[in-house]
């Protein structure tokens, strides 16, 4: 099925840090967004998750090792009709540190970020993206019943389902909604960041940022059900199973995930011919036979 297809003028980050300590040793010479997830390396899932919700002005933060790497994967973003611009955090402090980072080159603009490590897989994605990214006044973000919610941002909700607290990696969770790493924020964004304090770990906590916005009463929290997909893939089990699941779906579907020309494509940011071109760099692989397909219309 087509997404929708609505544009925004928000911009996009993509934070693509971190020295990748759970997934020693095979991040110690490389980034660990760069690993394969299937067939892709790891970043092109959360940036068709942007591209996805019509977001075209990305920027990719990465470690002052890693972003060469970057660029020479994704260029200028020319190929998919969208932007790139690549950005250094000289060390890890913090998620919420992307937005003091990105803060000129916003001018004000409302933001999405999107941790280079998540991968979201659902019915009707564009739809929910969309209207995340139309919001003009406050943030969105998206929580996913886990069973190990003290690994992550943990969300409660009162009895009317109105999220009530977030706290950052419990030791006694309240409750099993873990908050997913693709957040969508009005145009305060970086002012808001630079009112955070380091936590105890020493990091801008991302937590800390959606915190003010759930007291100022403008935190809307999307609950992604049982027919969505949530995976991270910070750990070996976690990086094997998001393999496992693309390949099941693309193998079974012949549909592709988290493939950025494909979003191109279909959002409207390419053309047939373009498409064909991006196919022809991967003609030897599934994945070039199934662009070629679609640039077809087969
Ligand atoms: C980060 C955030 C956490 C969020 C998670 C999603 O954790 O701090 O709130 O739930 O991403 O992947 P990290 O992966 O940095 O431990």
């Amino acid at each position: 099925m087509n997404p929708q297809k609505i544009e925004t003028a928000m911009k996009g980050i993509l934070l693509a840090g971190g020295s990748g300590t759970r997934l020693h040793p095979m991040t110690l010479a490389t980034s660990k967004q760069l690993l394969p997830v299937y067939d892709k390396p790891m970043i092109y899932y959360p940036l068709s998750t942007l591209m996805l919700a019509g977001i075209r002005d990305i920027m990719i933060i990465s470690t002052p090792d890693d972003l060469p790497q970057f660029r020479r994967l994704l260029g200028d973003g020319t190929q998919y009709g969208v932007r790139f611009t690549y950005r250094v955090q000289p060390s890890p402090d913090g998620i919420a540190q992307a937005f003091l980072i990105a803060e000129d080159w916003l001018q004000g603009a409302a933001c999405a970020l999107a941790l280079g490590d998540n991968l979201i897989f659902a019915d009707h994605l564009s739809v929910l993206l969309q209207a995340a990214a139309r919001r003009d006044v406050g943030a969105t973000v998206f929580a996913y019943q886990v069973q190990d919610p003290e690994r992550y941002g943990v969300v409660s909700f009162d009895a009317d389902g109105r999220a009530r607290d977030l706290v950052e990696k419990p030791a006694q969770p309240t409750s099993r909604w873990a908050v997913t790493g693709l957040y969508f924020y009005d145009s305060r964004v970086s002012a808001f960041a630079r009112a955070i304090r380091p936590s105890a770990r020493g990091e801008l906590e991302i937590t800390d940022l959606n915190r003010i916005y759930l007291e100022e009463g403008s935190l809307q929290v999307e609950k992604l059900g049982r027919g969505c997909a949530w995976l991270d893939a910070g750990v070996p089990d976690a990086l094997m199973q998001a393999g496992m699941f693309v390949q099941t779906i693309q193998s079974r579907q012949g549909m592709l995930v988290g493939s950025p020309a494909e979003v191109a494509f279909r959002m409207g940011f390419i053309d047939a011919a373009q498409l064909r071109a991006i196919a022809q760099t991967v003609h030897k692989t599934e994945l070039g036979r199934l662009l070629r397909d679609l640039a077809d219309g087969r």
